[in-house]
């Protein structure tokens, strides 16, 4: 791990607070929040549990590989990782009277938000090769 990425990851858990929501081992709380995305216009989990903190909540996905799989968010809306760290240090738009009170603006300096994304491309593992295994043929 480069001396930014870990910085970065000090960034992630401190001050940039990404692992409110995106803690444990695979980065994710398993929870819906509404993060604010300029783009979204879907109403998210709410349309199957219709109370008021699901409104345009989609689930947290893990950061792992994060690198590999941009454009990101389910609205496709940022090409980079820089482009993902600029909304959430911007705090997230007013989204459907419930965006999550985790997301404010950040006051990232520059030098941070570089070691974030540095942390972030760290998540990415080897390429591992999955094949089918043989499975015992029952007679
Ligand atoms: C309030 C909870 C919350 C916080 C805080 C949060 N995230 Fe997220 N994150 C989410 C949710 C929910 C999504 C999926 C949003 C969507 O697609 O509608 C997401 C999506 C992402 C994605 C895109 C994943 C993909 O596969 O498209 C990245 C990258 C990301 N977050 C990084 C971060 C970073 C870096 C921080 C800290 C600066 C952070 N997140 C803070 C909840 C959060």
């Amino acid at each position: 791990m480069s001396d930014s990425a870990k910085r970065g990851f000090k960034v992630f858990t401190g001050k940039a607070r990404c692992a409110i929501c995106h803690s444990g081992f695979n980065f994710t709380d398993n929870g819906f929040h509404n993060i604010g995305l300029p783009e979204n216009k879907d109403e998210g989990r709410y349309a199957i549990k219709p109370i008021k903190v699901m409104k345009g909540a989609f689930k947290t996905p893990t950061l792992r590989d994060i690198a590999l799989t941009a454009p990101y968010m389910h609205t496709g809306e940022f090409a980079t990782l820089e482009e993902v760290v600029e909304h959430y240090n911007s705090g997230g738009k007013k989204s459907m009277g419930n965006l999550d009170p985790n997301m404010r603006p950040l006051k990232l300096s520059k030098k941070q938000k570089a070691d974030l994304v540095a942390f972030l491309r760290s998540l990415t593992g080897d390429f591992r090769e999955v094949t089918a295994p043989e499975l015992p043929v029952n007679n």
